[in-house]
Order: C-alpha cells, then structure tokens, then sequence
C-alpha cells in the first residue's frame, strides 16, 4: 500500500450533515465529517489524549469532538480548540493535534490524499473526460474483494484473461485462431495500458442486444497511479463503454471498488439495471479467480512467476509500483502489523513537512531508494 496518492473514501452522499463516517484506508483508522458549511474532512481516527476513536464522537460545528474526554479538534488543520477538563481559558499544548487530509468532492466520491506531499506535488486524481458530457450516460457501483487490489488492478490490466474468465466477450480457449497480439503500451506519466482488438461472441444479455454482433471488437485498459484504472469497451465503432474504477485499499487484502461507468448507446434510465447487473456479472467471474491468486500479494520477485509477452502491461505496472516504492512511499506492513497492538500510528499529513511536535509516529514506510530522497531522509 501507497502514501502519497488520492483515494476514495466513501460515496459522497454517504457523508451526512452532523454525522462522522469511520473509514478504514490503507490499513489505518479514519475520520470523516463534513463541517458547518458542508465542506467534508478527513482527519486521523485517534485521539492524541488518549487514543479513543473520533469516529465515534460528535461534530461540534467546524470541529470534531472525542467520545471520551470532550477534546475539540478542527477539520481542515487538525488543530486541538478545546480540552474541557483544563476550563475555558486552558492554555492547548502545541503537542494537542491531529493529521488531516486534503479532500476533493469529485465524481460523487469523496477522495482523500493520504500522504504529506505539498499540492504542486501530488499526483492528480484519475481523470475523467466523459464526466458531464452530453451523450454518455453513467451508472456506478462499488464492491469489495477480498484479495489485495494490487492484483485486481493486475486482472484490469490483463488482455490475456478476458477470453477465459468472461464468456460474453470470449471463447475460452475455444477458437483455433485465438492469441493475444503484441501489445502496444500506452505510456502515461502517472500509467501505463493496452489497447488490443479480438474476436468475440455476440452480447447475450437483454441489456445489449443489438448494440453488437458476433465479430471484432476492441478493449483495453490502464491503471493511474497504483490504485486507480481505467477500461474502455469498444464494442463496434459506435457504442463504447467506458469505465473508471477508484480502489480503496481497506487492508493488503481487502479492497473497496467504487466503479463509475459510462456508456455512449441506450442512454435511456431503464437500460441503467440490467447494465449495472451485466457490470455485476462480469467483476463477479473476476472476483472469483483474483481472490484465489496465490500468493495474495505480488511476489517480490517476478522469477517466482513465468510472464509471457502478453503479461506486458502487468511488468510494466510493476515496475511503475517498485519506482512509488523506491521515492519510500511503501508502507511497510509487516512492521506495521507487528507493532499494531503497541502503537498507533498515522500517515503524515502535509503539515508535517512544516510543523514538528506530533504524538503520533508516522506509519513505517519502506525507505526510499531514490537519490535526492534518500540524501533528503538523511540529512533530516
Ligand atoms: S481520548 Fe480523546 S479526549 Fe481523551
Ligand atoms: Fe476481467
């Protein structure tokens, strides 16, 4: 799991007025609120008194407020405002604060950055061009696997499997001429994908009935960033869709999917059911392979699997991982979990680049093999 990168926390409509949201994210606790104008915050889970789950508490206008002592803490810097057992005049101690997050309403999400990076050097979020296009109708839904989401992102990115694990778009195996192409990568600064063409079925289910034949199509798909991925389905020259998909990593081995399709042909409300259940039925075939991959993690090393050209794209992502990795933006989740009942940590938040005095170590990264980082890390 990465620092440094936006994730999708919840639906936004699932973050109401007056009610903090707990959220588990890369292995960590969470809380979510939406302060007395609307605007929604992210703010470590727990409490730097003495470790309660803010979650839990309540929001006190612009501040939320712990269960277990009273202490007031504001959404959008962290800062303590109030700790009730020292009366109205206390004096807060500089030490009495917590990490929050920067967070972006976007695409009916609420997406957090969980890292310290300064703004002018974040990654972007995954964008999405047809989002309030006319012509393209949209349709989400979100799941959760029980595998970790390095390697569904692995299966998006997968031209191979399409033909073996999902009938409506392949044969398995059963066409003499069947083979994956050479791939051309498509190269983007924060992902790398695949376009390919192949032969497939006609579309059985009612929902796509008539919008294509037993023939040529094209499909393909990359990631952004390591959590994020897009897949375009090009089922002849005029009905295409196109669907992004926002990964949450829970733990290593469980993700949240929040999936935002959109489709360019039957834009009328009624085809929207039997398109998110078709969208359903396939994740369902993709589910049940990914959540059986041994080991669940990608191995460190690719000689314990043997690739073959049309797993192109999956070295490509990995080496894109190993190069996050290599910035020590890696959390290391085995030191994470073997201290977990001792200590509570937090990912750094950017005002941690600035301001020192903070209760709560950092999580555990695995240290930075990039240069300019690594002289940086020392020199602090
Ligand atoms: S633990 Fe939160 S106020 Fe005491
Ligand atoms: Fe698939």
């Amino acid at each position: 799991m990465f620092i440094n990168f936006w994730y999708p926390a919840c639906e936004a409509d699932e973050l109401v007025a007056d009610k903090p949201l707990h959220v588990k994210m890369l292995g960590l606790e969470f809380a979510l609120f939406r302060d007395s104008k609307g605007v929604a915050h992210c703010v470590s889970n727990v409490c730097v008194h003495r470790g309660a789950s803010l979650a839990h508490g309540k929001v006190k206008g612009d501040c939320i407020e712990c269960p277990y002592h009273g202490w007031q803490f504001r959404g959008d810097d962290g800062s303590c405002t109030k700790i009730p057992s020292l009366g109205n005049d206390a004096k807060i101690p500089a030490r009495a604060k917590i990490d929050s997050y920067p967070v972006q309403e976007k695409y009916g999400l609420v997406f957090c950055f969980l890292g310290d990076l300064p703004e002018t050097e974040r990654p972007p979020l995954m964008d999405i061009p047809e989002w309030g296009k006319e012509g393209w109708k949209i349709t989400r839904v979100v799941n959760q696997w029980q595998a970790n989401y390095l390697r569904s992102q692995e299966n998006t990115l997968d031209p191979a499997h399409t033909e073996f694990v999902h009938p409506s778009m392949g044969y398995q195996g059963g066409r003499e001429d069947y083979n994956v192409p050479d791939l051309e990568v498509i190269e983007r600064e924060w992902g790398v994908g695949t376009m390919t063409k192949f032969v497939s079925p006609d579309l059985p289910s009612s929902a796509m009935k008539g919008v294509k034949g037993e023939g040529q199509m094209e499909a393909g798909a990359g990631n952004h960033g390591p959590a994020h991925a897009w897949t375009y389905l090009h089922f002849s020259k005029f009905a295409m869709a196109h669907q992004y998909s926002f990964k949450l990593p829970i733990s290593q081995n469980e993700f949240k999917s929040f999936f935002v399709q959109f489709r360019n042909f039957k834009l009328e409300d009624a085809v929207d059911a039997p398109m998110l259940e078709r969208t359903k039925a396939v994740g369902e075939q993709d589910r049940v392979v990914v959540e059986r991959i041994e080991p669940r993690l990608i191995p460190e090393s690719s000689t314990e699997e043997v690739l073959v050209k049309a797993d192109l794209v999956i070295t490509r992502y990995r080496e894109m991982l190993q190069m996050w990795e290599d910035k020590g933006w890696r959390i290391d989740v085995e030191k994470l979990n073997a201290l977990k009942d001792k200590k509570a940590f937090a990912i750094p938040s950017p005002a941690r680049r600035t301001q020192k005095g903070w209760a709560l170590d950092p999580v555990p990264l695995i240290p930075a093999k990039d240069a300019h980082l690594a002289n940086r890390q020392a020199a602090e």
